[in-house]
């Protein structure tokens, strides 16, 4: 018997690293997924096929130990098949572009969180956003949680560490247009980095973490009113406070310049240094915006909100 999970990747709108601080971001999810097909086996092992590697492991190994960027995969099945005498075997397809701030490793996550456990019982999605956090941390322990949370359940969400999220109820009218660096990123260093500019700046820093807060409020009420307008300069503010902080570079101000000129606003998306950047358009400005970065040969997509989350067959 086989299961099978999808989970979509996900787009920070607002708030990347000052969540990590315990301020509110805004995400939503995208229609771009990663589908997980899981399947119990005779063998006492963990096999894991992907486009982008295989591994192949007995159970029980120190999960420390592990280099391999399908460890969160290795660290669900073994969870899940303590105590019992099987193996079990995944199959990963993905559509989202890997390390560049999509939510690919989140998705993978709790898509591998439901196609696992979903072998073995009717698991809530409660359940799984937990099982799939705690994979997600072997990659990175500090995870805000935000990323998994918005792969599980769709939509745009607001989310803090201390109150979790909730979904906003918006009829999203915008588009987003995606335009990738492909300067793959390690969200745990830059983290650090945030984290070493905080120690060394801890009143500006604060300052920020203030002023962010507030830009998410005002956020959430043009949300409300949808007024794209409003909502691409709070976009170019935030892409302002992301600057000051030293997450952004050379390649991805030229980026964001090029988005400015013909939508309403551009940032960063995720832990920056590298990975994607996006900019809000209507149906007036997608197409102009999608051309401005293909003419100067950036890889460049535009996605729709997903509303659905996590799936599972
Ligand atoms: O890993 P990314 O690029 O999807 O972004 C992570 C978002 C951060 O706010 C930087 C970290 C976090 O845990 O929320």
């Amino acid at each position: 018997m086989e299961s099978k999970a999808s989970a979509p990747g996900k787009v920070i709108l607002f708030g990347e690293h000052f969540v990590v601080y315990g301020v509110k971001a805004i995400l939503c999810s995208i229609d771009k997924r990663i589908t997980v097909t899981a399947e119990k086996i005779k063998e006492n092992k963990i096999l894991i096929k992907s486009n982008i590697g295989n591994l192949e492991l007995e159970p029980n190994k120190d999960i420390s130990k592990i280099k391999s960027p399908l460890k969160p995969f290795y660290y669900l099945a073994n969870k899940i098949i303590q105590n019992k005498n099987i193996g079990i075997k995944i199959k990963v397809e993905s559509e989202i572009p890997l390390g560049v701030g999509l939510g690919s490793s989140s998705a993978c996550c709790v898509a591998g969180a439901a196609a696992i456990s979903r072998l073995f019982s009717d698991t809530p999605k409660e359940e799984i956003l937990k099982l799939a956090i705690e994979a997600e941390k072997t990659i990175f322990q500090n995870t805000s949680g935000a990323d998994c949370t918005i792969c599980t359940f769709g939509g745009i969400m607001q989310y803090d560490k201390e109150n979790g999220f909730s979904k906003i109820k918006f009829e999203p009218k915008f588009h987003l247009v995606i335009a990738n660096s492909n300067i793959k990123h390690s969200t745990e260093l830059i983290v650090k980095d945030v984290k070493s500019f905080k120690e060394k700046n801890e009143d500006e820093f604060s300052n920020l973490c203030k002023n962010e807060g507030k830009l998410v409020e005002d956020v959430l009420e043009l949300l409300k009113k949808n007024n794209i307008k409003g909502l691409g300069e709070k976009i170019n503010e935030n892409q302002r406070y992301l600057e000051t902080i030293g997450i952004s570079n050379e390649k991805i101000r030229k980026m964001i310049q090029i988005g400015k000129e013909s939508s309403f606003g551009a940032k960063i998306t995720g832990a920056g240094g590298g990975g994607c950047v996006f900019a809000l358009t209507d149906d007036t400005n997608l197409n102009e915006t999608i051309n401005q970065f293909r003419n100067k040969n950036y890889e460049c997509f535009s996605v729709k909100i997903d509303l659905e989350g996590l799936n599972t067959f």
